[in-house]
């Protein structure tokens, strides 16, 4: 497939960031130049749409679902509306964590809280022309993510208390991007694709304070001592039995999204 006339919507997110690194041809689109509640501004045309402009903040969907339904829901489907093939992302929040083995392509969705309801019916909303990639635990050197959160926390405390029962795979943006033009060879249709390996986040708070030589202690924690507002799967490993690209290791992920910070100005 020609890559030219390739968009890159929500471009000021962690994902868009990443993907304008691994399609450097491709012109990035952020909020202020194309807010996805609307159609797309007049004019624009594109022979490929990656649509990673999205509402992520879990715990505020419960606060406001409508909002973030016009950006999950609404926003995809102004991007199919382009006409162009789309690659949209969606999330292991889609499913109830009742599983202890992999969720693969062809298990029931029941998201457990409204960013999750908002991201299935946005899978929906992509129409045919698509590629649903439904990937998990993003985590990348900008923006707002658990790594950094660490990374920020690590740096003020002694100890962090993290939550030890929720169990994924936390997945580095620049792995998925890069696998992304795998994915453009695969008939449309809905792939998991996240790192191999899988951990809680309490170990994967562990592992970033040893990658980053920080001393700080985790106190392990559960779901319902931390209190998030937003119910999240308690197990959310994903695994594809369609043929989609398989990412590094989450740990493999770690180690190259630390070597992205330091090169960062
Ligand atoms: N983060 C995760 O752990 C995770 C896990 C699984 C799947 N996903 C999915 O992966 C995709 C990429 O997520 P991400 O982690 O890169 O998210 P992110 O860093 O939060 O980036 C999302 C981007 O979308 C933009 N955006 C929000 N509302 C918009 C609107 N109305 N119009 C245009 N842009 C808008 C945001 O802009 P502002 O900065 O101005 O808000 C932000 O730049 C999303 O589809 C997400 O649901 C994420």
């Amino acid at each position: 497939m020609p890559l030219t006339g390739t968009i890159v919507t929500g471009a000021a997110g962690q994902l868009g960031h990443a993907l304008l690194e691994a399609f450097p041809e491709a012109r990035g689109l952020t909020r202020l130049e194309w807010d996805v509640t609307h159609p797309a501004p007049a004019g624009l045309e594109a022979g490929l749409v990656l649509h990673a402009a999205a509402w992520t903040d879990v715990d505020g969907a419960e606060d406001d679902p409508q909002e973030a339904a016009a950006v999950n829901v609404g926003g995809v489907q102004h991007a199919a509306e382009l006409g162009a093939p789309l690659v949209v992302w969606s999330s292991d929040y889609v499913f109830d964590g009742t599983k202890r083995e992999p969720y693969v392509e062809s298990d029931a969705p029941r998201p457990l809280g409204a960013y999750g309801r908002t991201k299935l019916h946005g899978e929906a909303a992509a129409g045919e022309g698509a590629w649903i990639v439904r990937t998990s635990w993003l985590f990348g050197p900008t923006s707002t993510n658990f790594l950094r959160t660490m990374l920020r926390l690590g740096a003020e405390r002694d100890e962090v208390g993290v939550v030890d029962d929720q169990r994924g795979s936390p997945t580095y943006v620049g792995h998925l991007a890069a696998a992304t033009k795998q994915v453009l060879e695969l008939p449309y249709g809905t792939y998991h694709v996240a790192a191999q390996g899988d951990c809680t986040w309490a170990d994967f708070a562990e592992a970033i304070f040893e990658a980053a030589g920080l001393p700080t202690r985790v106190r392990r924690i559960t779901t319902a001592e931390f209190g998030a507002r937003a119910p999240r799967p308690a197990y959310s490993v994903l695994r594809s039995v369609k043929g989609a690209p398989e990412l590094p290791h989450w740990r493999e992920g770690l180690r190259d999204c630390l070597a992205a910070l330091d090169r960062l100005p």
